[in-house]
């Protein structure tokens, strides 16, 4: 029906539609950003992904993200009708359809990506998440929600602290710092790594500034 190089313009102009201007953090640029860094992992990974499922599945990877869905059924089927329309490789359309619907943090639940491909994807998500990108996209994420930016009365290892309400800097907590240990590919660990210490400096200086002690060594 289409080459591949129509199908990647065609995806573009979809994600666009879809999440053109969302406030949420997942909107065209993080989508084009996931692609990006996804196109850098592949080319320095030496177990040979297929370019092609990387990139159409990190474009398309938050369109069925279920916070901005009815339920994640209807995302991935929203991606499933997209493609099957466009798109006659069959096992091509599962591939992505696999990526999509398990690349989710859940927690660190979900079970590991099974292609080279998803764990690619996967990481350049998470990658998003971290560093100055990824400290921009929570405090983004905490406004779109109504959260606080910081509450140092709350206790982060209280079990009920979630129906207490979460803030921008417990999510650093709850996830921003343990995916360094959870990336799946050489090359997104050393980024991560990198990323990780940036975050470490900025709640540093977060609670130095918090507490008035800027000016103590
Ligand atoms: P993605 O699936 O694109 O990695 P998510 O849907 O999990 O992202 O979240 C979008 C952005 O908002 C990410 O940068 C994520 O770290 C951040 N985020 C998710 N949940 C929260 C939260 N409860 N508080 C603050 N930021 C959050
Ligand atoms: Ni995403």
């Amino acid at each position: 029906m289409y080459s591949n190089e129509e199908l990647i313009k065609l995806a573009e102009d979809f994600v666009k539609e879809e999440l053109g201007p969302d406030p949420s953090g997942h909107d065209w640029w993080h989508c084009d950003r996931v692609r990006n860094l996804a196109l850098e992992i592949a080319k320095n990974e030496q177990a040979g992904a297929d370019i092609f499922i990387c990139e159409l599945a990190a474009l398309l990877h938050d369109i069925a993200d279920v916070k901005l869905n009815e339920s994640k059924q209807a995302g991935i089927d929203k991606v499933r009708n997209w493609m099957q329309q466009r798109i006659d490789d069959k096992e091509c359309i599962d591939k992505v359809v696999t990526i999509i619907s398990s690349i989710s943090y859940n927690g660190g639940q979900n079970k590991p990506m099974e292609t080279i491909e998803g764990q690619i994807v996967q990481d350049a998500d998470r990658l998003d998440a971290l560093g100055a990108i990824g400290i921009a996209r929570t405090f983004v994420y905490s406004g779109w929600k109504g959260q606080l930016i910081h509450n140092p009365e709350q206790d982060f290892t209280d079990k009920d602290y979630r129906s207490n309400g979460k803030t921008a800097i417990y999510h650093f907590y709850e996830k921003l710092l343990k995916l360094k240990d959870l990336m799946n590919t050489n090359y997104a660990k050393e980024l991560a790594e990198k990323r990780h210490k940036f975050m470490e400096e900025y709640l540093n200086q977060f609670y130095q500034e918090w507490n008035f002690k800027e000016n103590q060594p």
